[in-house]
């Protein structure tokens, strides 16, 4: 299968504190897919060993079909991108134009076509205006599309994004849904972590979500915001509109401001 396949993996930190424990996942190539939970439930662990930054002490991660336990940080990198969650983990050079070229330059890739690419990156994430600054001048929430123009920039089949819509106004959430409509567009894999639960309900049909370490739901979004044990467990409030359909007594399980104005009108 192409894509990302996890078998029973487990990761402790060097202190012996285990963060995620037993996991398994599938997800193929051109999937776009949430990853939600609580605080410390283990996500950015989990998806830090989907390219190579954190290798698992039990189970396997195949990339594409090639194990990656067997492969090096940069050939894993070739085939997936990880947007780190903190910017400052992932940004180092001196320009916002020389970050989004950093890899593409690494790939050896001729000047003309790094320069391509990190406009084309650049474009997608509406910060041509800023590739002559230093990344950190600009605010978080910008600093946060550079990493994001970095990552597509690299040209990967698989994209991972780490809390892209942490700190963002309306206006950012709009820009990553763009983004994220373009990359799956070009047939991309696409995989967010997000504590949006607005964001994971307008962009996202499957749902994962990780409570204590482990996975405790793969299903819809429909499903995931209507089951209250899972709600409990992984500590996801429910959407407002889905509370205040229940507080009506609406039967249907209602996950947006159109469905629940279709229930009241047919009351
Ligand atoms: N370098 C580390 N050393 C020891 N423990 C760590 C380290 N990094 C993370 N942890 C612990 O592992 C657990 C899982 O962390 P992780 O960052 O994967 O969670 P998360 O689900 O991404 O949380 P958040 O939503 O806050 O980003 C947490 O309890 C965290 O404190
Ligand atoms: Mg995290």
């Amino acid at each position: 299968m192409e894509g990302i396949k996890v078998e029973s993996a487990s990761y402790s930190y060097d202190n012996g504190y285990t963060a995620v424990d037993n996991v398994s996942l599938e997800v193929k190539k051109g999937e776009n897919l949430a990853i939600i939970g609580q605080n410390g439930a283990g996500k950015t662990t989990l998806v830090k060993m989907f390219n190579g930054l954190l290798r698992p002490q039990k189970g396997k991660i195949y990339v594409d079909n090639e194990d990656v336990s067997t492969m090096t940080v940069a050939q894993i990198s070739r085939k997936v991108g990880y947007v780190f969650q903190n910017p400052g983990d992932q940004i180092f050079n001196p320009t916002v134009y020389d970050e989004i070229a950093y890899t593409p330059r690494y790939f050896k890739m001729e000047e003309k076509q790094v320069d391509a690419q990190v406009r084309s990156a650049a474009e997608l994430c509406n910060i041509v205006g800023y590739l002559k600054l230093n990344p950190y001048d600009l605010p978080f929430s910008l600093r946060k599309f550079v990493t994001i123009a970095s990552v597509i920039a690299m040209g990967t089949e698989h994209i991972i994004l780490d809390e892209p819509t942490a700190g963002q106004d309306l206006f950012g959430l709009r820009q990553q849904k763009k983004i994220i409509n373009a990359l799956i567009g070009r047939g991309k894999t696409v995989i967010t972590i997000t504590h949006d639960m607005e964001f994971v309900a307008d962009n996202f049909s499957r749902v994962v979500v990780m409570a204590d370490k482990k996975i405790i739901a793969d299903r819809t979004k429909r499903e995931v915001f209507w089951d209250f044990e899972i709600l409990e467990k992984s500590s996801i409030k429910q959407l407002y509109v889905s509370m205040l359909a229940k507080e009506l007594g609406i039967p249907n399980h209602v996950i947006s401001i159109d469905e629940f104005i279709d229930e009241v009108n047919r009351k």
